[in-house]
């Protein structure tokens, strides 16, 4: 459709103008500017503008565009090749509530340059070069996503203030574990989702906000689960450790996360099952597959006797241990009504 109104132009622009030979290309230009037509609202060169939302994705740009709308909501930046966030990138753009620029290849955000933004609810960063968390990120705040940056360092100042994040997605930063200061996530009162994969922090950081329910390490370098480490996570539901070096989780830990309904401990180092778990009231998932576990108590599971009420158990999980299936009694299960939640066999996969 495009190519026929295109080649239509085309006609009668070379008919309208036959001794011009560059004339098509001027016409067009002259036209945009023209003083006949009315000035509709500007959208940046090669930018898709509709409503108050910025379209400026995959267009090779190595620079923020300079003349997006003040009234602009939404800015979408990603599949660029844009190098630095300078100072005045965003100036105007007070109601802004998005800004995507996702991969990209920014090395550096001017400390000043996201203080404008006093409406920013989302924020996505990933797959970029940063070598820092960006400075004064708006208090507004509440989604932040970057991950696959090169980001060395969390410090306590790094969140200051952030009292509405909901969300914070940081995995794939070389951390370490010194990386994280104490108390870096202290200010994030209504923090909801936090994950911190692969970056290979050695242990759980430390101070996390009780408001949090979901909080993924996998595929870290997390050697011990300490019992102080979750104390106060009174609303955590989910906990991934998947794919890290846990040797033992600490006796206490599991009645410091009383609602905890999921915890992934697969491909780790345990040699026995996680102590408290017969006590623990709503624990439905425990993947313990892949480890070291060589012997699993009749206990370790279930409280004692048989007129338990506990049946909340949906997935456990016990292959790829040294512990031959054989050698678990069935009684270590009589807690839980649907057999089928239980993975023993060391069957072999692919
Ligand atoms: C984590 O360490 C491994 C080497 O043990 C390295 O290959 C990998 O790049 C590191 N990951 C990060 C995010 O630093
Ligand atoms: C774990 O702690 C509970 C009480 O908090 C105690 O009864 C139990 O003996 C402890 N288990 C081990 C293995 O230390």
């Amino acid at each position: 459709m495009r190519t026929v109104c295109l080649s239509l132009l085309l006609v009668t622009a070379c008919w309208a103008l036959p001794f011009r030979q560059s004339g098509f290309l001027d016409f067009m230009m002259e036209d945009e500017e023209g003083s006949g037509v009315p000035e509709g609202p500007k959208c940046p060169f090669r930018c898709q503008c509709h409503l108050r939302v910025i379209q400026c994705s995959d267009l090779g740009l190595k620079t923020v565009p300079a003349d997006i709308p003040d009234d602009t909501t939404l800015l979408d930046l990603q599949n660029n090749k844009i190098t630095e966030i300078k100072e005045n990138d965003f100036k105007n753009l007070k109601g802004l509530h998005a800004l995507i620029l996702v991969n990209n290849k920014i090395t550096v955000i001017h400390a000043k340059a996201l203080t404008p933004l006093t409406k920013l609810q989302r924020l996505y960063l990933s797959k970029n070069m940063l070598k820092e968390m960006p400075a004064n990120m708006p208090k507004s705040l509440q989604e932040l996503r970057i991950h696959e940056n090169e980001i060395t360092k969390i410090k306590k100042a790094s969140f200051q203030g952030m009292a509405h994040v909901i969300v914070m997605e940081l995995g794939s930063n070389p951390f370490k574990s010194a990386g994280i200061e104490a108390g870096a996530f202290a200010d994030l009162k209504r923090v909801s989702y936090i994950r911190i994969a692969d970056t290979n922090i050695t242990e759980i950081p430390k101070g996390l906000p009780s408001s949090l329910s979901e909080l993924h390490l996998d595929a870290n370098k997390i050697t011990k689960v300490t019992a102080d480490s979750l104390k106060g996570l009174k609303n955590l539901a989910k906990l991934g450790l998947s794919y890290n070096e846990i040797g033992s989780v600490e006796n206490g830990t599991l009645s410091n996360v009383p609602h905890l309904r999921e915890l992934h401990l697969d491909n780790n180092a345990l040699t026995s099952v996680p102590p408290g778990l017969p006590d623990h009231k709503y624990i439905q998932v425990v993947y313990l597959h892949a480890n070291k576990i060589a012997a699993v108590g009749t206990e370790d599971f279930c409280p004692p006797g048989f007129n338990t009420k506990k049946a909340m158990y949906s997935g456990i999980s016990l292959f790829s241990n040294p512990v031959p299936y054989w050698e678990v009694q069935p009684v270590t299960f009589r807690c839980v009504f649907d057999r089928s939640a239980i993975q023993l066999g060391n069957y072999r996969k692919k």
